[in-house]
């Protein structure tokens, strides 16, 4: 299958899947905190996905996973699955929200502290958000994915930290999952050249200490293989004429 290339109506689709993923973040902000289960916040995040939003929460039932939100905490890499592990001061926290709405995808994710964070657990975090934001300001038509991977790659070991292999971005939109697979390392000049009309993630999985990870017996949740603490931040891209759109922005505000 090619990449596809979005058409005005679609792309008037997936702003609005993508705002809908956006809120559902903003919604949640205030029931990250001690003493929450994790299984609280998936409850909370699916009444308010299929009720006030009148949305799909992606997620549930995708290839088997049982939940409708990822929770991934401190060395959790990502599709951490929602159950009864209580947030104790000091944790980090992804909260990975992927809606559907009239079809279409929108995919966003962020970190969040409960109580006052570490200062590593604070630098982590901002070292995956700024890689985050370094591989967006890229995006325009006629540069090269590999552009993008190589310069969050940089980004991050300049700072001491790992790049995840096993996990990337993806392009999205009527599929959960399309191509391409944006690779957040690489080399420059190398992989698709973007086109306007593109859609795709650029989602960083960001390690404290080395890149390599385990998958745990819940065949879901990723954690890091050394248990160094990880963090992601995650949005859906359009590539337009002069540059790109961030469909997963909550409505005004800025990245
Ligand atoms: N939202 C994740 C992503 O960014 C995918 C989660 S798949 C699930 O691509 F099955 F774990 F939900
Ligand atoms: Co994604
Ligand atoms: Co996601």
């Amino acid at each position: 299958m090619a990449i596809s290339i979005k058409t005005a109506e679609e792309i008037e689709k997936m702003r609005t899947a993508g705002r809908l993923a956006a809120e559902v973040l903003t919604m949640i902000e205030a029931e990250v905190k001690a003493g929450v289960h994790t299984d609280d916040l998936d409850r909370i995040c699916h009444d308010f996905i299929v009720n006030d939003l009148d949305a799909i929460p992606a997620p549930l039932n995708y290839r088997g996973f049982p939940k409708s939100i990822c929770t991934s905490v401190n060395h959790q890499v990502c599709h951490g699955i929602p159950g009864n592990r209580v947030l104790k001061k000091g944790d980090i926290i992804n909260i990975d929200i992927t809606v559907i709405k009239d079809g279409y995808h929108g995919d966003t994710s962020r970190m969040f502290f409960v109580g006052k964070p570490s200062v590593q657990a604070e630098r982590i975090a901002r070292i995956s958000y700024d890689c985050m934001k370094t591989g967006i300001e890229m995006v325009k038509p006629g540069i090269h994915l590999g552009d993008i991977g190589h310069a969050i790659q940089q980004r991050a070991e300049s700072n001491h930290c790992s790049v995840v292999r096993e996990y990337c971005g993806h392009g999205i939109g009527l599929q959960f999952h399309e191509e391409p697979q944006v690779l957040h390392y690489g080399e420059p000049g190398t992989k698709e050249i973007l086109k306007e009309g593109m859609t795709f993630t650029i989602e960083p999985m960001i390690n404290a200490g080395r890149p390599e990870v385990k998958l745990m017996p819940d065949k879901w949740t990723v954690v890091t293989a050394d248990h160094s603490l990880s963090a992601q931040w995650e949005h859906t891209i359009l590539v337009v004429s002069q540059g790109y759109e961030i469909l997963t922005l909550v409505p005004g505000t800025e990245l």
